[in-house]
């Protein structure tokens, strides 16, 4: 484009001063390494110190912080335990708690005294006691020269030691993460509490307002948030369920700010992102918007539209395949999104300019000179293999459901031949609740469709040479419906009862018939050929790209002169920071950071479901009965910031500059989840439920007083 060109100077000019003037925003802090940055927070308007923030000596931010089951985050709220997160963070919960008669995803939660607050087997949280900076243990004898096997094992021995000598208590944990591709080791103690229940939950129609259409979107209405309690043993430390718990008194928990945001304000989102690839070269972005992201959204295309048909000609097939449905759909249109505001952004090209600087700093530099062309061209090989990796991923591991259940009767006959009755016996017990469970939300009609879509597309779509010659041979002509029709009929995969007969028999006679099963048989041939031809060589190519990234982080922090590096997401607790900062749409449409209530009566759509708006809202809202929640005789919903965020960072506490809670984070506007890959400040934001939301529903719209009573309210703003 002629036009790009003519602008090239001013442009590049524009880029560099954008670049330093709000790289602020861009970043996962290690909370323990924040002091280098006090300075820029407080620029931005933080009254705290990076001690207030993390201490290791006294009551400090991180120590009401928590990672949620795992994969969410979530904050203490109250001196005795109260924990708020997502309510996407605690569906399964929710739902597990769920019936007919107690249709609590349908019409909320509350629990009014401790008594009624609902256990949850097999979910945890975990509390992060310390962080520290391991390297110098980590890579002792660690040479340039070690093959990357040989170092890992070395860095391991080296650690296993190392965790020998340090003190901790009896219930706490040790462990340890590479930063920065294994340039660094960081360790982390933490404990674990088990005894884990709900406290309460809005309904789905705010919960989960909008629901999939409303998904990555901004303006956005949901009340995403839930809570919970954490109980703890006599002594405050971890036990397993008991009545004789008692609430957790934490260390330090976050009162609740009733004043609200304004566009500018310092916002700090405290959490566990779960990944990202900051670092890699514009070839590896392009790498993920040309070659990986395009077939995983195509095969998700086409399977959604299936699932899409069936569940609207039955109620029944919607509700068994709702959560499978937001599952797929969920990742799906975030990778749109992506790809969007990469184009958009054109960060391919920024991307290539920051390399371009790079090149001249290490120009004529022996140890760092090749580096970039190196990862390019490893990327250039890795490409095919990447793209072959999306088809198997989603076709044959993600979206025909029967494959599951081929995987597993595979496994079975496995464990038959490695160690005979005993090993089918042990497995078997587990497989039959598996096997059960998978049919209570399986429509046979429906995934008989998407195996006959999903295998032409890899037959056709699919590189020749990384798939096997039968699937292309019976997948790619007009065939492959009445192929599938054939399998389908030949399987004794659809039948259930006929399963669970040959399961509870003879193991000799039912690995017999599983052997011959014809999808059981399709889906070893193709998970061989997957095997054999793509991950084998993706694996090594992998590797020498972790081993190229790891110089190249090295080296970028070497010799980039001014320039903070914060390390890629890998789940571990984080600290990002921007303001509250409204969203460019396109050239002509700037939307407000701030959304209110009237907005969710906009888009109210009676009996959907994804719009339904509760009576009882409604009320509030004709009555505007908004207590002290409310801005001015409006209520505030959601709000957006310029804060760095990834998937992990959902249930993580939005904090002002005093160390408040002022928001619930729970989702990215769709374009800006390219920060995942490139953060642009200029459309990167994160969405989050106001606080005074939150308290509104709790206390206006379920008259749960005595959860609210329990916070600390506060007005930073007043003072
Ligand atoms: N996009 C958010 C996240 O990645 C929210 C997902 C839950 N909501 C949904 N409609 N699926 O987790
Ligand atoms: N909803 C996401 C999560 O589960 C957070 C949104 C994002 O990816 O930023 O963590």
């Amino acid at each position: 484009m002629t036009v790009k060109k003519l602008h090239f100077i001013p442009l590049l000019l524009a880029f560099i001063f954008s670049f330093n003037l709000l790289s602020a925003h861009e970043g996962m802090w290690l909370p323990h390494l924040l002091k280098q940055l006090e300075g820029d927070m407080q620029a931005m308007g933080m009254k705290m110190s990076a001690e207030d923030i993390y201490s290791v000596n006294s009551g400090s931010l991180k120590d009401a912080i928590l990672h949620f089951g795992g994969g969410c985050t979530g904050s203490i709220i109250s001196s005795s335990g109260l924990v708020l997160t997502n309510h996407h963070c605690g569906y399964g919960y929710i739902q597990s708690h769920s019936s007919i008669e107690n249709n609590y995803l349908r019409d909320g939660f509350w629990a009014k005294t401790k008594d009624q607050e609902l256990t949850n087997p097999g979910l945890f949280v975990t509390i992060i006691r310390r962080i520290e900076d391991v390297t110098e243990y980590a890579l002792v004898g660690v040479h340039s020269g070690l093959s990357e096997g040989k170092r890992q094992s070395l860095i391991d021995q080296n650690l296993n030691a190392y965790k020998a000598r340090i003190k901790v208590k009896s219930d706490e944990a040790v462990l340890f993460r590479p930063i920065y591709y294994g340039n660094q080791y960081i360790m982390i103690v933490t404990l674990t509490y088990t005894d884990i229940r709900l406290v309460g939950t809005p309904p789905e129609s705010i919960g989960k307002f909008g629901s999939d259409t409303d998904n990555w979107m901004w303006p956005r209405h949901t009340g995403d948030f839930s809570l919970f309690r954490i109980y703890a043993g006599p002594d405050n430390r971890p036990a397993a369920y008991s009545t004789d718990n008692k609430p957790y008194q934490p260390v330090h928990y976050l009162p609740v700010s009733l004043d609200g945001v304004e566009e500018g304000d310092f916002t700090l989102v405290f959490g566990f992102p779960g990944s990202t690839q900051e670092y890699i070269p514009a070839s590896g972005i392009s790498m993920n918007k040309d070659a990986i992201n395009p077939p995983r959204i195509a095969i998700r295309d086409t399977a959604l539209q299936i699932l899409n048909k069936g569940m609207r000609a039955a109620e029944k097939v919607r509700l068994q395949y709702a959560s499978k449905y937001a599952r797929v759909a969920n990742y799906w249109k975030k990778w749109i999104g992506q790809n969007q505001g990469l184009e958009r952004t054109n960060a391919v090209w920024k991307k290539i300019l920051e390399q371009k600087e790079f090149r001249d700093n290490v120009h004529g530099d022996p140890q760092y000179e090749d580096i970039l062309p190196r990862l390019d061209s490893l990327y250039g090989v890795l490409t095919p293999y990447m793209k072959a990796s999306q088809y198997y991923g989603e076709v044959v591991q993600r979206n025909i459901e029967i494959f599951a259940l081929a995987r597993y009767m595979s496994t079975l006959i496995h464990r038959y031949l490695e160690n005979g009755d005993e090993g089918f016996m042990a497995y078997r017990d587990r497989l039959i609740p598996a096997v059960n469970g998978f049919f209570k939300d399986y429509q046979v009609d429906l995934d008989r469709q998407v195996f006959a879509a999903l295998m032409r597309m890899y037959a056709v779509e699919g590189d020749p040479e990384l798939t096997s010659v039968e699937l292309i041979q019976q997948f790619s002509s007009g065939q492959a419906a009445y192929r599938t029709d054939a399998l389908f009929a030949q399987t004794l995969l659809t039948d259930q009862d006929g399963l669970i007969r040959l399961l509870e028999g003879s193991p000799e006679a039912a690995v017999h018939a599983f052997a011959q099963d014809s999808l059981v048989i399709w889906y070893d041939a193709l998970s061989r050929t997957y095997g054999e031809k793509v991950a084998g060589p993706l694996s090594k190519i992998q590797d020498e790209i972790d081993a190229g990234m790891r110089l190249y982080m090295a080296a970028l922090m070497d010799v980039t002169k001014g320039k903070k590096f914060y390390p890629d997401a890998n789940s571990t607790l984080r600290v990002t920071y921007g303001k509250v900062e409204g969203y460019p749409m396109n050239d002509t449409t700037r939307y407000d950071y701030i959304t209110w209530l009237d907005g969710v009566m906009e888009k109210y759509v009676p009996g959907d479901y994804e719009f339904d708006v509760p009576e009882r809202l409604r009320q509030l809202y004709a009555s505007k009965d908004y207590g002290p929640y409310g801005e001015n005789g409006k209520m505030p919903v959601c709000f957006i910031g310029s804060n760095h965020t990834t998937g992990g960072n959902s249930g993580s506490p939005t904090i002002d500059a005093e160390g408040n809670l002022i928001g619930l984070n729970f989702d990215r506007v769709w374009e800006g989840t390219m920060s995942d890959l490139y953060f642009d400040p200029t459309i990167c934001r994160n969405i989050m439920v106001d606080a005074r939301y939150i308290l509104f529903i709790i206390d206006k719209y379920a008259e749960a007083s005595t959860i609210v009573n329990e916070m600390t309210l506060v007005h930073p703003k007043r003072n």
